[in-house]
């Protein structure tokens, strides 16, 4: 995983002080010995980021995110590690060494990189075709579809050559090789023709990755021809399962939300009309990787689909993965257009923010589907239909949620809400509902007063990491009283090993520390208990009195876990346990 020296890394870190480059994306405010900002990461208009420039880390309050100047960069720009140390190092004028991976691995990169480039030609190249006498057609074709200068710009559309080889012969003459060209998917070959483009006479979409990269294209013919649209095939960089059109532009839209929909045409229209949260899947159906990254920049995705039978049934595949994904879904009811591109073009974006605001939540959308399947007139068609709606809403966690939809979904079929409440209990007995007792009810949950007391032993060693990680001299008097065994919780004693050993053999650096957490929820936390800040106290004696306090209560913790996981036959550990409480009545806690 690590390319680099852990030198260089601290080399590079030292060098990209995490305030001037959050800076560089987020306005930032100073706000005591702190720095606080608009979080990036998720939707908000509210400063809940915090940098501190002491401790090289920043944490948001709101959403969690959190770590050191390469996390904040990785996920901002969406990189790996060794990426955004390359990042680091070029901004800080850096020279890094050609990386000591194996040489297959190399190999893979370099392909990829060249077919990057490759891409990235062929794009510009679709491009300037537009301007030329060759690619009047398409250029009036997109015109035609009333697209803006800007927009065309914005989406690097362009248009491929009547002729069949015109980009095979360009690229070669950059110095790309048959086989190098064949694995870029941009050309193809057989016996007949020789090597040829894949793409001629079309109006060429580049589709781009997260990070604005060219990964494939698609091109559409500019009539009625079929296939209507060609893809690029799946190459070393283009996954179609694990991309989305438009995603670069939507992903900074700072929207309440995503609006997924059918087509190409159909983001680049919602985009022009200033939607700019749209996207589309790929020319393939939605896939549960894509939910993953929507729900990276999003809670709630807005459906447009065609809203003929086809768009029906798409929108049906998709609910359930989002939801799977822990989005919430909506369905953008177009009718009388078939898409957003119709829509907007006959009655305009102002209209189409009416559909957004009425958007139907994806469980009425399913019901209306669900509903043509049963004939009412027909009792036992009626209540099969009401029992396939019990097991729909047993899909809710019992509770509020559950409720509410019993209420809207017994006014939709004017029941009272206790006879459908009546149904979804009888079906939930039948099915066996036994999923979804609250914690009250579980005669195996623990008892609620040893959490609490769980709960306060696990803040007061995380402030107790948070004081050891803030200065030297507070690590030095508190690590005279509590040693790293001395912390039950497992993070906290991993967070409390790294500092001795970097005191040990060094300075306090931790946000050198934290790529020692795993990647996730690891880091997370330990973002967040190396960045907290400490609780301004007035005085020498009330810092004194609460890291007594803290302290004392870490060791008394450590205590009763000691207590309770130790063999009762086991004497030695009896005495001393015993020991350690006597010392522990004893001990003076001083700052000095
Ligand atoms: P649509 O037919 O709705 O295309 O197909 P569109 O983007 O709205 O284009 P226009 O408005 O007709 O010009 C939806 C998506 O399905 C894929 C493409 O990704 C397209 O954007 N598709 C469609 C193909 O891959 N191949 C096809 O032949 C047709
Ligand atoms: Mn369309």
């Amino acid at each position: 995983m690590s390319y680099y020296s852990q030198e260089l890394v601290e080399e590079i870190r030292s060098r990209s002080d995490i305030v001037d480059v959050v800076s560089g994306y987020v306005r930032l405010q100073r706000k005591g010995s702190n720095y606080v900002g608009v979080c990036p990461f998720h939707n908000d208009r509210n400063p809940s980021m915090s940098v501190n420039q002491p401790r090289q880390m920043y944490h948001c309050f709101s959403c969690g995110a959190g770590g050191d100047v390469f996390k904040f960069v990785m996920e901002y720009e969406n990189l790996t590690f060794p990426e955004a140390v390359k990042v680091l190092a070029d901004r800080a004028g850096i020279e890094l060494p050609e990386r000591d991976s194996s040489p297959e691995a190399k190999r893979q990169s370099d392909l990829k990189e060249q077919i990057l480039e490759m891409n990235r030609l062929a794009a510009k190249y679709y491009y300037y075709m537009l301007r030329q006498p060759d690619g009047r057609q398409g250029l009036e074709y997109l015109k035609g579809r009333e697209l803006s200068d800007d927009t065309i710009r914005r989406f690097g559309l362009g248009c491929s050559s009547k002729r069949g080889s015109d980009l095979y012969r360009y690229l070669k003459s950059k110095g790309y090789s048959d086989g190098l060209l064949k694995e870029s998917g941009l050309v193809q070959a057989d016996e007949k023709r020789g090597m040829y483009d894949k793409f001629w006479n079309r109006v060429m979409f580049p589709i781009m990755d997260a990070r604005s990269r060219v990964i494939g294209f698609g091109g559409r013919v500019m009539g009625d021809a079929k296939p209507k649209y060609l893809n690029s095939p799946e190459t070393k960089v283009f996954d179609k399962s694990r991309n989305l059109y438009g995603l670069h532009l939507a992903r900074v839209s700072r929207k309440p939300n995503m609006i997924l929909c059918e087509g190409y045409m159909d983001v680049i229209a919602m985009h022009q009309a200033g939607f700019n949260q749209a996207v589309a899947s790929l020319g393939t159906a939605f896939t549960q990787q894509q939910s993953v990254i929507l729900k990276r920049y999003t809670d709630e995705v807005l459906l447009t689909y065609d809203s003929d039978e086809a768009g029906i049934r798409a929108a049906m595949r998709a609910i359930p993965i989002l939801k799977e994904a822990g989005l919430r879904a909506k369905v953008i009811n177009m009718e009388p257009y078939k898409d957003p591109d119709e829509f907007i073009k006959a009655l305009g974006a102002e209209e189409f923010q009416k559909r957004i605001d009425g958007a139907e939540s994806s469980f009425f959308f399913e019901l209306r589907v669900l509903e043509r399947q049963y004939d009412f007139r027909e009792p036992e068609s009626k209540t099969a239909f009401f029992r396939e709606l019990s097991k729909k809403l047993l899909e809710f966690e019992a509770g509020i949620e559950r409720n509410n939809y019993i209420e809207a979904a017994a006014a939709r079929y004017h029941l009272t809400y206790d006879q459908l409440m009546g149904m979804v209990s009888r079906t939930g007995e039948q099915l066996g509902d036994v999923r979804r007792q609250t914690p009250s009810e579980n005669p195996f949950g623990e008892p609620k007063k040893r959490r609490q007391k769980e709960d306060a032993g696990l803040k007061s060693q995380r402030l107790l990491i948070t004081w050891m990680s803030s200065d030297e001299r507070l690590y030095r008097s508190i690590a005279r009283y509590v040693s790293p065994e001395e912390f039950t919780d497992e993070l906290c004693r991993k967070a409390a090993v790294l500092l001795a050993g970097q005191m040990e053999t060094g300075r306090l650096n931790p946000a050198a520390l934290f790529r020692q957490f795993e990647e996730g929820e690891e880091q997370q936390r330990a973002a967040a208990m190396f960045n907290d800040t400490i609780p301004t106290l007035r005085s020498r004696e009330e810092e004194e009195k609460a890291l007594q306090e803290t302290i004392l209560r870490v060791k008394q913790n450590s205590i009763a876990w000691q207590t309770e996981h130790m063999d009762p036959g086991d004497m030695d550990a009896l005495r001393a346990i015993v020991q350690k409480r006597r010392e522990i009545e004893k001990l003076h806690i001083s700052l000095d």
